[in-house]
């Protein structure tokens, strides 16, 4: 479904639910990640940029008490007054909405009606859980006058994840889908939250998603795990180096010299965030002098990274990525995102794709019994009004 498609059934749906037009249309996008993976709650960098898949909010003020969120995807709905205490509830994906009301209660005088659709996969690893927070807030803050910037609107919707979903996420998703700009992916510094664009371009080359369909269940407990086991890396490396202050300022020879105090798990949880830090830099530098041999084998190096040390992997990640470097053109393939599942990012020949995305999606298919989903994307606007 095209956005235009998809903002004109929002409006529509709104009228038939509410007999009237929307009085705003909000768009939330998607992301992707070029390099910098579970390195945001690492002091780290990253290289994210939205994409053109989007959740389309279609939003009215209504002047009662009561607010009614209709979700067109899922054929549900939820009713709640502004007055009530706010905790999470059964439906899952209502706990994003809340989790981002709950944040602004006392400053909402009306209630609401909102209509919404997605074109962002759930559970693909491009963030539909973002960039349903960020669009929720971006509407409010239109509504309320709530007087929030592009960073407070981020920095809230990373802290709903947190409290209504359970996700102890780093501020990379929710960053990208309101700072995304057109053909561009943000060097974002996770510390200071500095901001730099640069091109999206890869000249003859192409960036290519590869969606696994498999989402494993191991997700959430698994990525809360990696965060305590580099919060006990990052202590070993304090309490030896007391010179450095976070995994930014950490090398790789400290973390060889404390392998054994260490112990595997969390020396190979710190040797790849230590690695991927140096890593992004060595990518931007790259981009910038359109050394896409180089971006590429660093995606690769990543995923090694991610599958082996991180172990954030999955059998079918590992497949797409084994076979797609064995094609002619591919520059690098990894695993994005959070894990576990979901897509693969690669950096392949404009002129491949066709013939890639077949011969791979066959090859899945053969493998497990899985239909593989391909997605070519641009880079696009981050969250934005609509007509
Ligand atoms: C998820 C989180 C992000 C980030 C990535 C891994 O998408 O929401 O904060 O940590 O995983 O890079």
């Amino acid at each position: 479904m095209s956005t235009q498609e998809l903002v004109a059934n929002c409006k529509e749906q709104f009228n038939n639910a509410f007999g009237e037009n929307p009085q705003k249309v909000v768009l939330s996008p998607g992301r992707i990640n070029i390099i910098g993976e579970h390195i945001d709650y690492n002091h780290g960098f990253v290289l994210p940029a939205a994409i053109d898949k989007y959740i389309c909010f279609a939003i009215s003020k209504n002047n009662t008490q009561d607010c009614h969120i209709i979700s067109l995807d899922l054929k549900d709905e939820y009713k709640f007054n502004i007055k009530d205490k706010i905790e999470p509830v059964e439906q899952n994906w209502v706990n994003y909405f809340l989790g981002v009301f709950n944040q602004v209660q006392d400053k909402i005088d009306s209630g609401f009606n909102i209509v919404f659709s997605s074109t962002v996969p759930i559970g693909a690893g491009l963030s539909s859980s973002a960039a349903l927070e960020c669009g929720f807030l971006y509407g409010l803050n239109y509504f309320f006058a709530l007087g929030l910037d592009k960073r407070q609107i981020a920095k809230m919707g990373q802290k709903a994840e947190h409290t209504f979903a359970g996700v102890n996420c780093g501020i990379m998703d929710q960053f990208a889908s309101v700072f995304g700009k057109e053909n561009s992916v943000i060097f974002l510094d996770c510390d200071t939250l500095d901001y730099q664009y640069a091109p999206a371009d890869f000249g003859d080359y192409t960036l290519l998603l590869l969606n696994t369909n498999v989402k494993h269940n191991l997700q959430t407990s698994e990525y809360n795990n990696r965060r305590k086991e580099c919060e006990a890396g990052i202590s070993i490396i304090k309490n030896k180096y007391p010179e450095v202050q976070n995994f930014r300022e950490a090398t790789m020879e400290m973390v060889e010299d404390l392998k054994d105090e260490m112990g595997d798990v969390v020396y190979r949880r710190s040797r790849f965030v230590v690695g991927e830090i140096s890593r992004i830099q060595e990518l931007v530098k790259s981009l910038k002098d359109n050394n896409f041999e180089n971006v590429g084998k660093l995606m690769t190096s990543t995923h090694y990274g991610l599958s082996k040390d991180y172990e954030v992997s999955c059998e079918e990640l590992d497949f797409l990525v084994d076979n797609v470097l064995k094609e002619e053109g591919v520059l690098g393939a990894r695993v994005m995102g959070g894990g576990f599942g979901g897509c693969t990012i690669n950096l392949l020949k404009k002129s491949e794709v066709k013939k890639i995305i077949e011969k791979l999606s066959k090859a899945y298919l053969e493998k497990f019994e899985i239909e593989l989903t391909p997605y070519q994307v641009s880079v696009s606007e981050g969250t934005h009004f609509t007509d």
